[in-house]
Formats: structure tokens, sequence, C-alpha cells
């Protein structure tokens, strides 16, 4: 049988798992869904590691600004996603114009070859779409994740020979000021394995449409391409009753606001791929309920696709569900479907229940409707609890203190509690 990269290479009776909880509220949101899974007694050996804004800061302090050894990952932190079975990472932050910085994310997908992005978007009980149709929704985005204008091969200055290099860089030789080319490339080995994830996935899942969104009409070559090796493969499921339905991007777009209960799976390549899925994301609850996973051969890392929300570092404000359905993305990518099932309902009792001091003050103000969100909202922690306790009703008194207080050693923020950067 091929193997199947949606799931970890070999199946264990106890699984290694890599948590890092990223920056700024990241920490909260990793605090609440690891009390989540504390009510689950699942089969998992946690490991500590840390990367992001926090890695950047204790870097530069040790080494110096300007070091080339500064990073927002550290060395522990490759060796502890290598040695694992899986990683779950909180959202990290990034500040643009700082010299030498380097996305943490960007670096892990690159390094690991994580070349699928799996985002789903799927309709919550209890949060619906904004929609007037109130359709369900139940999409699955593979982004192509290694390539594209992301496979940071830039030119700024730009050297003389890339003006002769095409007739069509002639118009931007004078009168222009400056010029910056990003180039955008694709490769038949890029676009292949992402549209066959994309068919397997609907293969296995009973799905029935598969959607290539792209912009072969004008973007020749790369699109072209993707276009032509989608149409290839697509014939090939058609056995499986499968439809493939090659899209120009922009009409997804469009089509994904009118009619967003057309589409099951869709593929595309990784910036169409990037705004699409936020785009998708927010047809069922915004980035606050949005999981996504980055899928390779060796391993995988999952992540929410919610940011730190830096004003609210360690304030416990913001909302664990993205990071909540994050780890649920995890156990099924380990085979724990029975856990990652319950996760999924509880959550959902959750939010239709609406029980006062049980939903973060986004959902209140979003979803809710409630003027006094402010005053009403419950913390992190308090909404994890109460999706823990439906997991497991006897998650209460002092085995629910334990956890939590576990959990917050698990995710302590201090600079002596981070890992990284120590010898
Ligand atoms: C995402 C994000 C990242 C991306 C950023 C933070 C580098 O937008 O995961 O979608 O562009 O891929
Ligand atoms: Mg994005």
């Amino acid at each position: 049988m091929a193997e199947n990269i949606m799931k970890v290479k070999a199946k264990k009776d106890r699984y290694d798992v890599t948590y890092m909880a990223g920056d700024d509220s990241g920490f909260d949101m990793m605090e609440g869904a690891l009390l989540v899974l504390e009510s689950l007694d699942l089969p998992i050996n946690w490991r500590r590691a840390d990367l992001g804004w926090c890695m950047w800061e204790k870097s530069n302090k040790k080494f110096g600004e300007g070091d080339p050894r500064c990073n927002t990952v550290p060395p522990e932190t490759i060796k502890s996603i290598e040695e694992t079975d899986a990683t779950i990472m909180a959202a990290i932050t990034s500040k643009a114009g700082v010299k030498g910085f380097k996305s943490a994310i960007l670096q892990m997908r690159q390094l690991f070859d994580l070349y699928i992005n799996l985002r789903p978007a799927k309709t919550l009980p209890g949060i619906g779409t904004p929609l007037a149709k109130n359709p369900d929704i139940d999409i699955v985005m593979f982004r192509e994740n290694t390539e594209d204008l992301y496979a940071a091969v830039e030119f700024f200055p730009l050297p003389e020979e890339m003006f002769s290099l095409h007739k069509g860089m002639e118009r931007f030789r004078e009168g222009k000021g400056e010029i910056a080319v990003s180039w955008r490339v694709f490769s038949e080995e890029g676009c292949t394995r992402i549209i066959r994830a994309a068919f397997e996935y609907a293969k296995a899942t009973g799905r029935k449409t598969v959607h290539c969104c792209n912009k072969a009409n004008v973007i020749r070559q790369t699109d072209g391409m993707m276009k032509r090796i989608f149409l290839e493969i697509a014939k090939e499921y058609e056995q499986y009753g499968i439809k493939g339905i090659e899209e120009n991007a922009d009409a997804t777009a469009m089509w994904l606001i009118k009619n967003p209960q057309d589409y099951s799976v869709i593929v595309a390549s990784n910036v169409f791929g990037d705004i699409l899925s936020d785009e998708a994301s927010q047809l069922t609850g915004g980035l606050g309920f949005a999981p996504s996973g980055n899928i390779g051969r060796n391993t995988a890392l999952f992540e929410p696709s919610s940011g730190s929300v830096p004003k609210y570092a360690h304030q416990y404000k913001v909302n664990p569900s993205a990071m909540i359905l994050t780890c649920k993305m995890m156990l099924e990518y380990l085979g724990l479907d029975e856990a990652a099932q319950k996760i999924e309902k509880a959550l959902g009792e959750v939010l239709v229940e609406s029980r006062p001091g049980t939903l973060t003050y986004d959902v209140l103000r979003d979803f809710r409707g409630d003027p006094d969100w402010e005053k009403n909202a419950a913390s992190t922690i308090d909404m994890a609890a109460a999706i823990a306790q439906k997991i497991n009703p006897e998650f209460t008194g002092e085995k629910l203190e334990a956890a939590k207080k576990k959990v917050h050693e698990m995710c302590a923020w201090d600079e002596a509690s981070l890992v990284g950067f120590d010898d």
C-alpha cells in the first residue's frame, strides 16, 4: 500500500510530541489547549521546545545583535521536532523590518519539507457563518507550502544581467526608479505531490470534488504547469467518482462567498492558498477558530491560523478554540481519532450551550451580540475548562486544579523557562 502522508509514519502505543507555546498570547492558548488534552488521558509524552520572537530576543541577548547564530529557532527545537512523532505550536509574533529576522514557521516548512498546508474550514455549531444563506460549509484546503513566491528567490537591487534575461524586462530598464523582483518558482514535483495529496484525501474521505485554483489564463508557465498536472492527475481519480475542477483563483475568491457549499477539497499554490484559506476561515468563524497543519513525508507540525495578539499577551483573553482544533488535527495525524472526535463534539456543545463564564470575549462580541462582552468574557482557561468538562465530567475539583497547575507550568513564559540556545 502506498504510504499515507496524512498519518504518522509508525503506529505506536505511546507518542512523543513536541509542544511550543510560541509568543505572547500563544502561551495562553497553548495552556488552554493542553488543559483540554489533559482531560483525555492521552498516550502522549510531551516535550517542550520554543521558537519565535522570544527566541530571537534570547539569542540576540546571548550572542549579540548581528551574530549569525541569532535566530527565531534554536537548534534544540529542530532536534526536538526531528526526534518526536509530531509537533504542535501556538501563534508566534513576527516583526517587520528587523534585520536578519526570519519567520520561524517559514523556516520549519522549508527545513522539514512540510509541503502540505492543510487548512480545514468547517461550520461550527453555535457559530455558523456570516453568510445570509447560512449553509453548512466543510472545506479542506491543500495549500502548497514550500514553493511559489515563498521560495525566497528575490533580487534587489537587480543585477544588470537580469535586464537582458527576458525581453519583457526591457521596459523596466529606464525611468522606473528602483526595481525589485521575486521569482515565482513551481516544480513538477511540487505541483504533483500537493495535487496528489488532495485527490488521495478526497478518495480516503469520500469527497466528490477537488477544485484547483490557478491563474493559468495569465500566468502561463507556473500556473499553466499546475493546471496541466492537475488535469492529468484528475483523470486517474474519475474512476473513484471524484471530479477535478480547475478554476481561476479570482473566481474562487468570489464563489467562495457566494456558494461556499459547492467546495469540498481545494488545492492551491502557496500564495493563492494563503489568501483563500484566510477567506475560507472567515466563512466559518474567522481565525479564532481556524486550525492548520504543515505536513511532510517525515513529520508534521500543527499550528493555529490565528495570530499571537501581543496586546493581550499573558492576560488569558484569547479564544483557545483554534489551538484546540489544531490539537484535534494532530490527534488525527497520530490515529487517535476517538479523542479527536471528543474534542470537536465538546467544543460544539460549549458553543451551543453558551453558558455564562464559558465563552471568550470575541465569541460574545462577534457571535452573540453581547454589548457587555468585555465584562462577561470568560478567560482562555475558563473556556478550555468548560470544554474539558464536557469531555470528562469528572474533570472538576482537585483534579481540575492539579491539571491547571501542570499546564501552567508546562507553558511558563519567564526567560529562564524558555528552552533553546542553552549551551
Ligand atoms: C500563514 C501565515 C504565514 C504565511 C506568515 C505568518 C509567514 O500567513 O500561515 O498563512 O504567509 O504562510
Ligand atoms: Mg496566511
